[in-house]
């Protein structure tokens, strides 16, 4: 396919006039919007990005500020930022390719791109939105406010580029944050677009899903399977066939009659569930989910004004208007049935939405939302189609805190926005069986933590095509270290399970499970903390020293936290990926191994020098047992100490909210000799658990 580009218009006798705001507004600390001077006059649009809309702080001081200029060129409206040599960007959301995004030019639009490559102009999320890192270590971001398509070219500067049929409609304007280094504008950019609810521990266990799973029979095999032979899992997923013909909110009465009694059998091993739901709506009279949309007048409708009817799985389909409030209240009501059968988490797929019988899959940009004034009041296609994924899964989240208040709601979504993080965590969509897609799944994630997503990964092995036995264990080496550790494969192919590759590429698989399980303590510690902060949990390595150069490009190696480290090995093997290893950043780095062996397939895993990381016992899942006996893996500094911390609470449920929660710090060094810990710190009502404590010292 084509990439698709708007082409600019070079008039060689037309000198753009670049125009900077005379009167910027303060919106934080060093956070500040800027307008084009011209439109200036007009009332800024909202922007549902922002979890709050932010309040105008008055004039911003001139000087130090990052200064974008706004222009018409070649009959766009065009955005500048320039940048200084030296200077990295990051962030633009879900993008094919390599880690450092200088030298781009992408489409922020949300687009259903299967088997992508970075030719594809665009995938299925959209976040407008740049972090540079300049050569000092200190960093801004940018924000666009706007929920148009729009063209982010970072060939030589930063560039935004608007859509030529954003007729009639103000410049967006742009917010920038500037601060002292690239975690501190992460963290200042989750007090605008909110940080990410702490999701239920489960979801942070490994998942097996397929295009399907079928019948109910099956499910439960694989899963048994997955306790007999030892491989640690919580989560299986269901894709489109349990449903009655593909309707939503059905199940198939003969592959699936009993949905409640398959859900009980799989908590009685220790397995949760997600179930798909698309927006696309069967258009058939007598099907109660598409009469109550009708009759609710809550479907989206073409530019005459008729309901708008496209093809996706089950043929014609009505999209619901997650424009308006009480679509969505609709929408997340129809979850209360849906999860009394014991579903566990909801997996909203094809919600950017695609529609089959169109031009790149996507509805007619003239398709009219009746949107409520606190999204800007009615508009076509165009303004909102970047932000439907995203309004699909907040109602989807309302629909499950609404019908199970007591329990942390799980929603998986393909599509999304900035802010996005705020309602679900996302996959990176359709990927490749490929060692191209391998390393994409590291860049990818990354930079998706960059735009304030900090959960979200690939479909470990590669969705569309057949995967070897040596990629497959790679990927789950990789995989199982990313924050979303999901497997899941086209229907058609060979089966995907750990053992259907032979030996040892299920004795590989184990030990990455393993090494996941043992360090869900780690992890689930660091989810909090993004919970809190906005820092993402899986972090490029130059956080570790944003001023070293070497570490700019990395795209083989990252962190987890600021303690860990892991380097994986991205053989070149479709004549791309990256040959050569990333250096490791400057200091003390010891080599971590949290399971009894390793494998030259898995990464290696470093820990820093002065910091330890709780582990666990290896577990089938993660409410197996409770974590006893508590590992610390320390790396002690030059003065013979490590701190780290732990966080710990029920898992799931809200309690945590209400103080029962411990954190702790503790402090291991070595005194006469000898190895000490002492909790020197410890927050939330929960006692301390009585357990034994193991430290190994690497
Ligand atoms: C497209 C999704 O990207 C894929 O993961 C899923 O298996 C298919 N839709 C079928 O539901």
């Amino acid at each position: 396919m084509t990439p698709i580009t708007w082409p600019v218009r070079r008039d060689p006798h037309h000198m753009p006039q670049w125009r900077r705001d005379p009167c910027p507004v303060l919106l934080g600390d060093r956070i500040v919007r800027f307008r084009d001077p011209r439109d200036a006059h007009l009332p800024l649009p909202p922007f549902p990005a922002y979890a709050q809309p932010p309040r105008d702080l008055g004039p911003a001081p001139r000087g130090s500020m990052v200064e974008p200029r706004f222009a018409r060129v070649g009959g766009r409206q065009t955005l500048l930022v320039p940048i200084r040599r030296g200077t990295s960007l990051y962030g633009t959301g879900e993008q094919p390719g390599p880690l450092r995004r200088n030298g781009t030019r992408r489409l922020i639009r949300t687009t259903d791109s299967v088997e992508y490559d970075e030719g594809v102009p665009a995938l299925y999320q959209a976040h407008p939105w740049v972090l540079a890192v300049r050569d000092d270590g200190s960093a801004f971001g940018v924000i666009v406010e706007t929920t148009y398509p729009c063209e982010v070219d970072l060939t030589r500067h930063i560039v935004f580029r608007f859509d030529p049929r954003m007729t009639g409609v103000p410049m967006p304007a742009a917010t920038v944050i500037e601060r002292d280094s690239p975690m501190a504008v992460l963290e200042a950019l989750a007090d605008l677009t909110g940080r990410m609810p702490l999701p239920p521990k489960w979801s942070l266990g490994f998942q097996q899903s397929r295009w399907s799973y079928e019948p109910a029979s099956r499910v439960l095999d694989v899963c048994r399977t997955f306790r007999q032979r030892w491989l640690p899992c919580d989560v299986v997923w269901l894709d489109i066939d349990y449903m009655d013909g593909f309707r939503i909110f059905t199940f198939d009465p003969s592959k699936f009659a009993d949905p409640a009694g398959l859900n009980r059998d799989l908590h009685a091993i220790g397995f949760r569930t997600v179930w798909m739901i698309d927006p696309g709506i069967k258009a058939e009279p007598g099907y109660r989910v598409y009469d109550a949309g009708a009759a609710g007048d809550h479907f989206v409708k073409d530019r005459a004004g008729a309901e708008y009817h496209g093809r996706v799985w089950p043929g014609a389909c009505a999209f619901p208007d997650y424009t308006r409030a009480s679509a969505r209240a609709w929408w997340s009501a129809l979850y209360t049935d849906f999860l009394s059968h014991g579903v566990d988490g909801v997996w909203n797929d094809m919600n950017e939405p695609a529609v089959f019988d169109q031009v790149w899959k996507m509805m007619p940009h003239d398709n009219q939302h009746e949107a409520d004034a606190d999204l800007g009041g009615p508009g076509d296609h165009l303004r909102y189609r970047n932000i439907y994924g995203m309004l699909m899964v907040r109602a989807t989240r309302e629909g499950i805190v609404a019908a199970r208040p007591e329990r942390r709601p799980f929603v998986l979504t393909r599509s999304n926005f900035l802010g996005g993080h705020r309602y679900a965590a996302t996959w990176t969509g359709d990927n490749a069986a490929s060692y191209t897609h391998m390393a994409w799944s590291i860049s990818m994630i990354l930079n998706l933590g960059l735009s304030g997503q900090p959960f979200c990964g690939p479909d470990i092995g590669g969705f569309i095509g057949e995967t070897s036995p040596e990629l497959f264990a790679r990927w789950m080496g990789i995989g199982t270290l990313l924050p979303f550790a999901r497997s899941h494969k086209v229907k058609g192919s060979l089966p995907h399970e750990p053992w259907t590759r032979g030996n040892e590429c299920e004795h590989v698989s184990r030990l990455a499970l393993e090494r996941r399980y043992r360090l869900m303590p780690y992890l689930y510690t660091l989810f909090h903390e993004s919970s809190l902060t906005g820092w993402p949990v899986a972090r490029p390595l130059f956080f570790a020293d944003p001023r070293d150069q070497r570490l700019r490009d990395a795209g083989d190696s990252f962190l987890l936290g600021d303690a860990l480290l892991v380097r994986c090995e991205l053989p070149e093997r479709d004549g791309r990926g990256a040959a050569h290893r990333s250096p490791m950043p400057a200091g003390v780095w010891k080599r971590l191994e949290p399971t009894r062996e390793t494998h030259r397939w898995l990464p290696e895993l470093y820990l820093r020098g002065g910091s330890l990381v709780p582990a666990g016992p290896i577990m089938q899942h993660v409410d197996q047992h409770p974590t006893d006996p508590l590992t610390l893996y320390c790396a002690l500094d030059a003065d013979g100490s490590a701190v780290g911390r732990l966080y710990e609470d029920a898992g799931d449920g809200f309690a945590f909210q209400r103080g029962e929660f411990r954190l702790t710090t503790f402090l291991v060094h070595r005194s006469n000799g000898r190895l000490k810990v002492e909790e020197t710190e410890a927050e939330g009502s929960l006692a301390a658990p009585r357990r034994t404590i193991e430290i190994v010292e690497l």
